[in-house]
Order: C-alpha cells, then structure tokens, then sequence
C-alpha cells in the first residue's frame, strides 16, 4: 500500500473477527519493529507476543481503557529496558507505532493501550500488573499493549488537517 494511504487508513481499531492473526503476519510487524531507529542504536526493545484468550482477557483488565484487548486476537506488549537506553520511551513509542502502521498494511486493525503511568488500582501500577501477569523480569519496562486483529468494520479515514495555530513557521 502508498504509505501516505497507510497513514490514512490507520485508525484504532478495538473491534476485530472472530479470525485468528497468522503467525506469519505477527512476524511480519515484528521485523518492522526491530527496523525501527532508536537512539544511539541501542536498541533497548523487548516485545511480548500474546494470543492466549485467556491472558488477553486478563490483559483487558489491566487499566480502565484496556476493555477492546478482551475483543483483540493477539496483542504485542511493547517492553524497553530503562539500563540500555535514557530515552526507552522515545525508541519503544517508535516501535509501537511502527507496529500499527504495518497492521494496516497487513490488512490488519490495532489499537494502542497505554499502560506506562497508569494504574491497575490505587496501588498497583498497569506496568506491575502486567509484569506479573506475564512474568517479566522487574527491570523491564512496560510503554504499552498494541490490540491487534482483523478489523470487525472499517473506520472512515483519518481526515485531519494542519491546524496552523499549532504551527509556528519561521522563514
Ligand atoms: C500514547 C497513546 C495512548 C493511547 N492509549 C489508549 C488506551 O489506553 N486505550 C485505547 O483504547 N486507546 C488508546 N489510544 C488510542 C487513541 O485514543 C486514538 O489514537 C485517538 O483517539 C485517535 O483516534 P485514531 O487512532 O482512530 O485516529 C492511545 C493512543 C496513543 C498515541
């Protein structure tokens, strides 16, 4: 697909088939992600793949906003070790949407969960919650969960704009 159409097509998508994601395809966005640029090169990604109902279901509790992973037919947690890199979160942001843009060329529908400062409850982070579900060692951290799966619907394309007051343009 023309990338400025992928950039269109990309929507987020919290309803998906009931249509298994081929191990093929999970690959696929994982290549793209490791071709992600990160600072330095230092390359600080670790990224969970999940397809287990059952741990998607528990995934889906992890933090008000997580409700579409109990819908999702995989997820990609997108982890970063903070040692390797003072900028994780830049390079594992890049990652993660990395792996929504390739969904769309893939056919594929995804949506962005964000788990990094959010809470499970009042004392219990989403990260935490997540580490233990899934049993990562403690000094991986958590961005975000990417929901992925063949899309129930197509949303409309993304009609946005520039909005020039958010724009400062010196000649
Ligand atoms: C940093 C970030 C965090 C987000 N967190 C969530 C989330 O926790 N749950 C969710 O359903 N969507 C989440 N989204 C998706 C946004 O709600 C969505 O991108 C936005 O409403 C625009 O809609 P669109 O993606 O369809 O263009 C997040 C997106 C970003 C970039």
């Amino acid at each position: 697909m023309e990338f400025c159409q992928v950039i269109r097509k990309r929507r987020s998508i919290r309803k998906f088939q009931d249509r298994p994601v081929e191990k093929e395809k999970i690959q696929h966005l994982l290549q793209c992600a490791f071709m992600s640029p990160s600072s330095h090169n230092h390359r600080p990604w670790h990224f969970v793949v999940v397809q287990k109902r059952e741990l998607l279901d528990k995934l889906s509790l992890s933090k008000p906003g997580a409700q579409g992973l109990h819908n999702a037919q995989a997820a990609i947690v997108v982890c970063a070790y903070p040692e390797k890199s003072d900028v994780w979160i830049e390079d594992a942001a890049i990652a993660a949407h990395t792996i929504n843009l390739a969904a769309v060329d893939l056919g594929l529908g995804s949506f962005w969960v964000q788990i990094r400062n959010r809470y499970f409850d009042q004392k219990t982070t989403a990260a935490q919650y997540v580490k233990n579900l899934l049993n990562l060692p403690q000094d991986l951290e958590v961005l975000s969960i990417i929901g992925l799966g063949y899309p129930l619907k197509n949303k409309p394309e993304n009609q946005s704009v520039i909005e020039y007051d958010k724009v400062s343009w010196i000649d």
